[in-house]
């Protein structure tokens, strides 16, 4: 059976919440919390006005494509070609597409785990088996390759990395890539890496992406990208793959039959987007970098959590084991959804529960909020955790 996103039901159980004029500290969904660049809103007018409200050529116009190579030519150092890029309704539908062009039933596709909740269900969605690989947090939940090197099969149709990685904020350095892809030379799969995260990584870490590592591979390679994150652009639904020119083809005929183009002004506004400053990035990179820091400061503050701190993304993926046993209306938490929904409750926090990614005890935090809320939001878990022991 295929699960719905947790993520979205937890947001939908905050929204309740605040419909009833609680003020609900929002470290559930994750989308910045702050509007997409000026340039990016102007963009988006011009085009309406400018009458782009066509159809456009299914996998995006030329000059989001020229865009998108010159984006990822400045910040990752390698190029693909306009052939190479297909845009979809966000890096959701892109993984989706994926999906349907790749998989069939019988396939397994290695997904390491704690794993961001739709790979496996997307999965799944097509008939093809999830292959959810243990990672340990003493690893700083990475992959180990010899873990990868056993979980392959000759089923195995693809592996799917994350870096950063929603949900445990972990960032695999340009060692520890080439070390994966090394294992995945070795076998015939794709390697999707989905690279959405690329500009949130803190503390001086260098991101590589994958295909700057291993161009030999980049005709079995898909990276995933989108505009969502980085430009705070999650409702204008951009997303990407970066593929084989052949992929690339199949791509346009899985979304020809289903959404055909991604709205026409949002991918003027993505052009846009890509075309600021880097010193945009800097910025963000420094805010979120502050903002970790409070998160993992607040949440390990509280007796009973423990929370390592993330290398990138804006997840802090905590450990809430020790709040198991906290009284809640005379009954007891006993598991991470019932510390999430507890702290719902009593403390007026937002957050998803770890098993929706698959690593119940767990908890992950958005910090994707003001250091001040950061703050306050902790507390009163530290405060509703007191109360209730
Ligand atoms: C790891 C990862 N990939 C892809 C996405 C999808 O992003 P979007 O569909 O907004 O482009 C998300 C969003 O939460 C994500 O965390």
């Amino acid at each position: 059976m295929v699960a719905p996103s947790i993520t979205l039901a937890m947001n939908s159980k905050a929204l309740e919440q605040k419909a009833k004029g609680v003020d609900v500290f929002a470290f559930g969904v994750g989308e910045p919390d702050f509007e997409p660049p000026e340039a990016v809103r102007e963009a988006a007018k011009r085009a309406i006005d400018a009458g782009c409200s066509k159809y456009t050529a299914v996998t995006g116009v030329p000059a989001l494509k020229e865009a998108i190579c010159d984006a990822t030519e400045r910040s990752r150092g390698w190029r693909p070609k306009n052939e190479n890029v297909c845009v979809s309704v966000g890096a959701k539908h892109t993984l989706f597409n994926l999906a349907l062009a790749l998989y069939e039933p019988g396939d397994e596709v290695i997904i390491p785990k704690p794993y961001w909740v739709s790979y496996p269900e997307q999965v799944r969605i097509v008939g093809a088996t999830p292959v959810l690989v243990d990672t340990r947090e003493e690893d700083g939940w990475k992959l180990p390759p010899a873990a990868l090197e056993k979980a392959l099969t000759p089923k195995t149709k693809a592996v799917i990395l994350c870096t950063p990685c929603n949900p445990t904020g972990l960032a695999y350095t340009e060692e520890e890539t080439k070390a994966l892809i090394d294992v995945v030379r070795k076998h015939d799969c794709w390697l999707i890496v989905d690279e959405i995260y690329a500009e949130l990584i803190y503390e001086g870490l260098k991101f590589v992406s994958a295909a700057k590592i291993a161009p030999d591979l980049r005709d079995r390679m898909i990276v995933v990208d989108g505009v969502s994150k980085t430009y705070a652009m999650t409702g204008w639904r951009i997303g990407w793959a970066l593929a084989p020119a052949p992929l690339v083809k199949a791509l346009d005929v899985v979304q020809g039959q289903s959404t055909t183009n991604p709205t026409a002004v949002a991918q003027h506004a993505a052009i846009a987007a890509l075309k600021g400053s880097p010193d945009d990035f800097a910025r963000i990179r420094a805010t979120f970098e502050k903002r970790r820091n409070a998160m993992v400061a607040g949440l390990t503050s509280i007796p009973g959590v423990k929370c390592r701190k993330p290398d990138g993304a804006f997840y802090a993926f905590a450990d809430v084991r020790g709040l198991y046993g906290l009284d809640w209306n005379g009954k007891k938490v006993a598991t991470d959804e019932d510390v999430a929904f507890w702290m719902l409750e009593k403390a007026h926090v937002a957050a998803v529960p770890g098993s929706g990614f698959g690593a119940p005890g767990y908890v992950r935090f958005s910090y994707a909020a003001s250091e001040e809320r950061i703050a306050a939001g902790c507390a009163s878990i530290r405060a509703a955790a007191a109360a209730a022991r």
